[in-house]
C-alpha cells in the first residue's frame, strides 16, 4: 500500500478497489497523506459510511465558504459563487433549497421525461449501429453514454444545443484535480461556467421556457440559481454518463449477464443499473465531510475537530460484511425474490442522498435495453478492457472510453 495516495496515478483511478480493501481492514478510518500534501480520513466500511452520511457532526460546509472569503480573483469568486450550491450546505440553509429541489424533481415531473429520453436514446443507439455498420468501431462513452445524460440534464437546464459540447469540456475541468490539467486550466474552467449559467438565467428571467430548471427559478435568487445550475449540470450528467458507461462495459465483460439481461425484462435490466452502481459507483467519494466537533467511530478511532473526511461509496458498496462476493458483477443478487443484499449507497445516504436518483434510473431503464438490443451479437470491446482510461480523481469513477467493433 503507498505511503502517499495520488488519486490522479492511472493504475489507481482504473482499480482503486485493493488499496481501498487494504484501508478497510484497518479501522473505521483511516489518516491518509494525499499527493497534493494534505492529509484526509477516509471511510471504507458500509456501517460506518452510513453513520458518517447521516451524522450531523460532519459538515458540508467547505473551507473555501465557510472561512475567511479568499475571492481575490474573478475566477476565484466564480468559483466561490458556484460552489454556494446545496451539496456543499448544511441545515437548516440546506433543507430550503433541498425542498425546492425536491418538488422540482417530483416523481410525476420526472416520468414525464420519458418520452423525451426514449426519443433521444434511439437516436443515439442508431447512431451508435451506423458507426459499427461496414466494421466500423464506436465509442459507447462518446457516442452514447456521455451524449444521453448531457441532452436530459440540458432539456433540464433549458441549455441550447449547440453549448452542450463545452458545457462537457468545463465539467469535466472542474471535476478533476488541479495537478491532472495544465496549470491555470480548472480556475478558468469555473469562471467560464460561471459566466455562461449568470448569462443563461438572465435569458430564462427574460423569457421563461418550459424546462424543469425554470420551476425553481421564482424561489431562489441570481447567485443561488447559478450555483444550482451547477449542482444539476454537475451531479446530474457525470455520474449518469458513468453509469451508462460503466454498464456497458461490465455487461461486454460479462457475457452471461449481458445474455441473462437481454433475455430477460424491464426487472432485469433494473437489476443490472443497482449492480453497477454498486459494483462500479459513479461517485467514488461522496463530497467532503468535515468534523465540527471530535468524533468517536469506535475500535480506537477518534477523529479530530475540523478533520476532512472522504466516506468512498465505492468501497463502503464493496464491503464483504454486506455483499456476498463483493467483486463480483452478479446483477441476480439485485433480481431475486424476498430479501435482497443490503441498499447499495451510490446514491448516498442521509440529508443529502441524491435527490436525482429516479431521473438517473429512468435513463438507464430506456437506455440500456435498447442499446443491447440494437448492438450485433458479435459486437466487442476493440481492446483490452484492463487498459481503458479512467476519470482521475477521488469523487467521480468511469471509463473514459468503452471502444467497440
Ligand atoms: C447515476 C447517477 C447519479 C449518482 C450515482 C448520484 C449520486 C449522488 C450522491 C452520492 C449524492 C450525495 C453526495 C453526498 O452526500 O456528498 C448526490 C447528491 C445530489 N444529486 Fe445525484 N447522483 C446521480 C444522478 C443525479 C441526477 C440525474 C441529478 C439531477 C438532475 C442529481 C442531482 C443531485 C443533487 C442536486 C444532489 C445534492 C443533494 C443535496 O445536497 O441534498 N443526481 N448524488
Amino acid at each position: 500500500m503507498p505511503a502517499t495516495l495520488d488519486p490522479a496515478d492511472p493504475a489507481f483511478a482504473r482499480d482503486p478497489y485493493p488499496y481501498y480493501a487494504g484501508l478497510r481492514t484497518k479501522g473505521a478510518a483511516t489518516r491518509v497523506a494525499l499527493a497534493n500534501g494534505t492529509h484526509a480520513w477516509l471511510v471504507t466500511g458500509y456501517e460506518t459510511a452510513r453513520a458518517v452520511l447521516a451524522d450531523p457532526r460532519f459538515s458540508n460546509v467547505p473551507l473555501v465558504g465557510a472561512g475567511r472569503p479568499r475571492a481575490d480573483s474573478p475566477a476565484r469568486r466564480a468559483r466561490a459563487c458556484l460552489a454556494r450550491h446545496m451539496l456543499n450546505q448544511d441545515a437548516p440553509g440546506h433543507l430550503r433549497l433541498r425542498r425546492l429541489v425536491t418538488g422540482a424533481f417530483s416523481p410525476r415531473r420526472v416520468d414525464a421525461l420519458r418520452p423525451r429520453i426514449e426519443e433521444l436514446a434511439d437516436g443515439l443507439v442508431a447512431q451508435v449501429t451506423r458507426q459499427l455498420a461496414d466494421g466500423g468501431t464506436a465509442d459507447l462513452v462518446d457516442a452514447f453514454a456521455f451524449p444521453l445524460p448531457v441532452l436530459v440534464i440540458a432539456d433540464v437546464l433549458g441549455v441550447p444545443e449547440a453549448d452542450r459540447t463545452q458545457l462537457r469540456e468545463w465539467t469535466y475541468r472542474v471535476g478533476s484535480p488541479a495537478d491532472a490539467l495544465p496549470p491555470g486550466a480548472v480556475e478558468e474552467a469555473w469562471g467560464q461556467l460561471h459566466a455562461y449559467f449568470t448569462e443563461l438565467i438572465a435569458a430564462k428571467r427574460r423569457r421563461p421556457g418550459d424546462d424543469l430548471f425554470s420551476a425553481l427559478v421564482p424561489g431562489l435568487d441570481g447567485d443561488e440559481l447559478v450555483a444550482m445550475a451547477f449542482l444539476l449540470l454537475f451531479a446530474g450528467y457525470e455520474t449518469t454518463m458513468n453509469l451508462l458507461a460503466s454498464a456497458a462495459l461490465l455487461l461486454l465483460t460479462h457475457p452471461a449477464e449481458r445474455a441473462a439481461a437481454c433475455a430477460g425484462g424491464p426487472l432485469d435490466w433494473a437489476a443490472v443499473t443497482e449492480e453497477t452502481l454498486r459494483h462500479a459507483s459513479p461517485l467514488e467519494g461522496a463530497t467532503w465531510r468535515r468534523t465540527t466537533q471530535p468524533v468517536d467511530l469506535g475500535g480506537g478511532v477518534v477523529l479530530p475537530e475540523r478533520a476532512s473526511v472522504l466516506v468512498v461509496l465505492a468501497a463502503a458498496n464493496r464491503d464483504p460484511q454486506c455483499f456476498a462476493e463483493p467483486d463480483g458483477f452478479r446483477p441476480a443478487r439485485y433480481a431475486g425474490e424476498g430479501r435482497g443484499p443490503a441498499p447499495h449507497l451510490a446514491f448516498g445516504h442521509g440529508p443529502h442522498m441524491c435527490p436525482g436518483a429516479r431521473l438517473a434510473r429512468l435513463e438507464a431503464a430506456i437506455a440500456l435495453p435498447r442499446l443491447f438490443a440494437a448492438l450485433p451479437p458479435d459486437v466487442a470491446l476493440a481492446g483490452p478492457a484492463d487498459s481503458l482510461p479512467y476519470r482521475p480523481g477521488l469523487l467521480v469513477r468511469g471509463p473514459r472510453t468503452v471502444p467497440v467493433r
